[in-house]
């Protein structure tokens, strides 16, 4: 084949360049570029999958006719959730994970269930051999017979057999692994992900067939062939979770059909990821019953379901020229934000302590109604007291030290007297008008009176 066109592309975040760069003018990255080679033939133009949606004029809204989406349920509760009732029909549905996490297994479960409802299914490895497929089948239990597995790295190959054999679902196991014979470099480039998506979303919309699609994640946490991927999907799904506890969250990142934030929770078991319909058990049963500084119990709201999660803190004179912060599951520039304001206005010095935090249950929290939590965790390990353990604590902080109020506190209120708590701290500003009997509720306008409303001592030096 010819060659027609050579150019250089930053593979972290896809910027294109005559020439070889030594550092990307983009996104700063160094030695990140490759050449990539694209042949005679002609590749897919994304205009081309936009065809679908291209008309000849503009429509007035009162004429559009609506085609009801078709919904199709996997079946598996926990994923049904995150999905918003199930898959789209035609959609393409990214799934993203660290090797080892789960993402091959939810994804051969979902293939069983949707062939239990008579729906034909193929399942392209382009890891795995069929027999390493037809093995966890087996442990997974799977019968079905309309399930085809296809062992295929070729992108054109994979297209010609979807479209020979019509299935109503299609799985690519794994994006990083198909290749196009267009370009010239390796599976996994910027180039062949972005012509493989692109060959992939043709298909799903013009045949209006559901393709999910996984993707491996790099050791930052990105998808591997960055962002390009996550703007031409219909739906990004990430698995969070220790990969080392049985534990797994899927998160839903982006989804053009449902809600975003919204997590499903799963263990894996011997047989597979099993559904978890009640993850507060799950979450507090690890917790370390109120006795120790440094603790303390947020309602986060995740999606639409609010979920309760332990903060622990550890907070000890610095052996280090500079004091260390280290987090996992929150943001450490928002935990730094916390700390400068628990200096200034509570008057509590870290600059000479190590600060870390850590989420407990392996769950990632980026809302801001765990600052407050995140604070007295911090707080209390400093001065050696203890938040009640019977307490949930609610709120954001300002960077003046005020507490902000935050969304949907009913709900998190209901979920916290449910799980047997006894006394919430929310933000003033937060008016509950519902009645809580089994909760008493306090609210605070400043950090330092949470501070106040909520510690004991704890009659010990830890
Ligand atoms: P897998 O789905 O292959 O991960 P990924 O596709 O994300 O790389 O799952 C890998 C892990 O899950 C592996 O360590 C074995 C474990 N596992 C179970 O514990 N139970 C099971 O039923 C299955 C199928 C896998
Ligand atoms: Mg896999």
């Amino acid at each position: 084949m010819a060659k027609v066109k050579s150019k250089w592309i930053c593979q972290q975040c896809g910027y294109e360049s005559a020439g070889y760069l030594g550092k990307c003018p983009e996104c700063s990255a160094w030695g990140s570029f490759t050449e990539e080679v694209q042949y005679n033939t002609k590749p897919i133009q994304t205009s081309a999958v936009n065809e679908f949606i291209n008309t000849e004029k503009p429509l007035l809204l009162k004429d559009i006719k609506f085609d009801e989406e078709i919904r199709v349920s996997t079946n598996i509760p926990e994923f049904d959730r995150i999905l918003g009732g199930g898959f789209v029909q035609g959609s393409l549905v990214l799934i993203a994970g660290d090797p080892g996490i789960g993402k091959s297994t939810i994804l051969l479960q979902t293939c069983g269930e949707l062939c239990k409802k008579n729906k034909k299914v193929l399942y392209v490895s382009a890891e795995e051999s069929a027999n390493q497929i037809k093995l966890r089948a087996e442990r997974l239990n799977i019968k079905a017979d309309t399930l085809y597995i296809y062992p295929q790295t070729l992108a054109e190959n994979i297209k010609s057999r979807i479209e020979e054999l019509n299935p109503d679902f299609v799985v690519i196991d794994s994006i990083q692994a198909i290749y196009s014979q267009n370009f010239q470099s390796s599976a996994g480039s910027i180039s062949q992900i972005r012509e493989c998506t692109n060959l992939l979303m043709q298909i799903a919309k013009t045949k209006n067939i559901t393709i999910a699609v996984i993707g491996h994640v790099t050791k930052e946490g990105n998808i591997a062939g960055p962002k390009v991927l996550e703007h031409m999907v219909d739906t990004v799904i990430y698995f969070e979770g220790d990969k080392y506890k049985s534990y797994r969250i899927l998160r839903s990142m982006k989804n053009r059909f449902g809600n975003t934030s919204e997590v499903g929770i799963f263990e894996m078991q011997t047989t597979g990821l099993k559904c978890i319909s009640n993850p507060n058990e799950l979450f507090l049963n690890e917790r370390s019953q109120g006795t120790i500084p440094g603790t303390a119990i947020i309602v986060t709201n995740e999606g639409t379901r609010p979920l309760l999660v332990e903060i622990q803190a550890l907070v000890g004179t610095t052996p280090y020229p500079a004091p260390r912060r280290v987090t996992n599951g929150v943001d450490t520039s928002r935990l730094l934000q916390i700390l400068a304001v628990l200096e200034k206005r509570v008057g509590l010095n870290l600059s000479k302590q190590d600060v870390y935090v850590n989420v407990m249950g392996g769950i990632e929290v980026s809302e801001p109604s765990a600052d407050l939590g995140i604070a007295l965790a911090v707080a209390t390990c400093a001065r050696d007291v203890v938040v009640d353990s019977q307490t949930v604590i609610i709120g954001e902080i300002g960077l003046s030290g005020e507490i902000h109020p935050v969304n949907n506190i009913e709900k998190r209120l209901n979920e916290a007297a449910a799980s047997g708590f006894k006394k919430a701290i929310i933000p003033y500003a937060n008016n509950v008008t519902a009645n809580f009997d089994s909760i008493e509720i306090v609210r605070v306008k400043r950090l330092i009176d949470a501070i106040s409303a909520c510690v004991a001592p704890c009659g010990r030096k830890a």
